[in-house]
């Protein structure tokens, strides 16, 4: 759907902000629910207009430029990060939009393979700034969708929706609760004076393309169509008592997390309603050993992160946070305990592993946009 245009503009700036999954791990794209929230650290793209048909994309963190040609139809084949962009600039290209020369300066404060989703606040920024050197925009769910289908045909990497979504619709100041079928979005207010939220990158590089992510939405697909289900949305708890000793050992482990996943977040999300930190905090962690030792998705790192915050004074939960297998682990805290943990963390983690963590205390932030001239 396209939706009344604005005015076209030559130089402007755009930021998409990175996410952390709060609760809702690997329940995506089995149609379960997510509640993700964009982060105050993101991806932001500086934008000059050109007379030609030349997109420039050049990053502080790569040398060079790369010039793609926007008379030919963009396809997948790049193996550099700006597969993400160009995945993005293919998907407008195919609604038959006329996207114009530009030059864009990619800056990111988001750890490289964190696992807070800095190719989606890259997808998603591009197609901010298609939509503003066109003037126009797609209904947003469309523009996320549109992201997602880049990170699958250019990236290779099967995603699910949420990562997109959350970089699309973030709000500040809530969190998002994402219904994976019916794709309703619901934003839930999140923070307040008495928590924080702290981000703890295990320095472990998560990648999700070397086929692990991939097995896992196999695994389940095929755990869902054992037990005549299209999804393990559809499994009720009387096709589960029926049909759950005819899956092997494999489908029926992760077939548990993702309906005890889906079930902790609602839980959650009924703590948030009622600032029961400690209840949430205690969901935080089952999350995590259900992603430790049913869905497999964890690393000794991201364990070590959480035993060692379970054990400070003031911590509510911990749990590795987006696809896994290296990456961040998110911490709830005592807001008045916040420096007190990242001091401990830093420490105890530094003498178990000798990785130096870095860390930061986050808010949920509003979703990608044109920053004001
Ligand atoms: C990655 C994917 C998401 C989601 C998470 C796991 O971040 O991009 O779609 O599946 O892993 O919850």
């Amino acid at each position: 759907m396209i939706q009344p245009s604005h005015t076209a503009v030559d130089a402007f700036v755009v930021h998409a902000p990175g996410r952390v999954n709060l609760i809702g791990e690997h329940t995506d794209y089995n149609d379960g629910f997510v509640l993700p929230m964009a982060i105050e650290r993101g991806v932001t793209i500086a934008v000059t207009r050109r007379p030609d048909s030349v997109a420039v994309f050049r990053s502080e963190r790569e040398a060079g430029a790369s010039p793609l040609d926007l008379r030919a139809a963009l396809e997948p084949g790049r193996s550099d990060w700006v597969r993400y962009p160009a995945g993005v600039l293919a998907g407008y290209q195919r609604l038959g939009w006329e996207i114009p020369g530009f030059d864009a300066v990619i800056t990111a404060d988001l750890p490289a393979g964190g696992g807070l989703s800095s190719s989606a606040a890259i997808e998603v920024a591009t197609a901010t700034v298609i939509e503003t050197l066109c003037g126009r925009a797609l209904d947003p769910l469309d523009k996320a969708l549109l992201c997602q289908r880049a990170e699958h045909e250019f990236a290779g990497v099967p995603c699910g929706i949420m990562d997109q979504c959350a970089v699309t619709f973030g709000r500040a100041g809530h969190a998002l609760l994402i219904d994976c079928l019916s794709r309703e979005i619901r934003a839930v207010p999140f923070g307040g004076v008495d928590v924080a939220l702290l981000v703890v990158n295990s320095g472990v590089r998560h990648s999700l393309a070397d086929g692990e992510y991939a097995r896992r939405r196999a695994e389940c697909a095929s755990a869902a169509a054992a037990l005549g289900c299209g999804s393990l949305r559809d499994v009720t708890p009387a096709i589960w008592s029926a049909g759950n000793a005819a899956l092997s050992d494999l489908e029926r482990r992760r077939a548990t997390h993702v309906r005890s996943e889906n079930e902790r977040t609602r839980a959650f999300v009924a703590a948030l309603e009622r600032a029961d930190w400690p209840a949430a905090g205690r969901l935080m962690d089952e999350s995590h050993s259900s992603l430790r030792d049913a869905y497999e998705v964890s690393c000794h790192e991201l364990d070590l992160l959480c035993e060692i915050a379970g054990a400070v004074p003031g911590v509510f939960g911990c749990r590795m946070t987006g696809g896994g297998f290296g990456g961040c682990a998110i911490v709830l805290v005592a807001a008045g305990a916040a420096l007190a943990v990242m001091a401990t963390l830093r420490e105890n983690y530094q003498a178990a592993t000798g990785i130096e963590a870095q860390m930061f205390a986050t808010r949920a932030a509003a979703g990608a946009r044109v920053l004001p001239a």
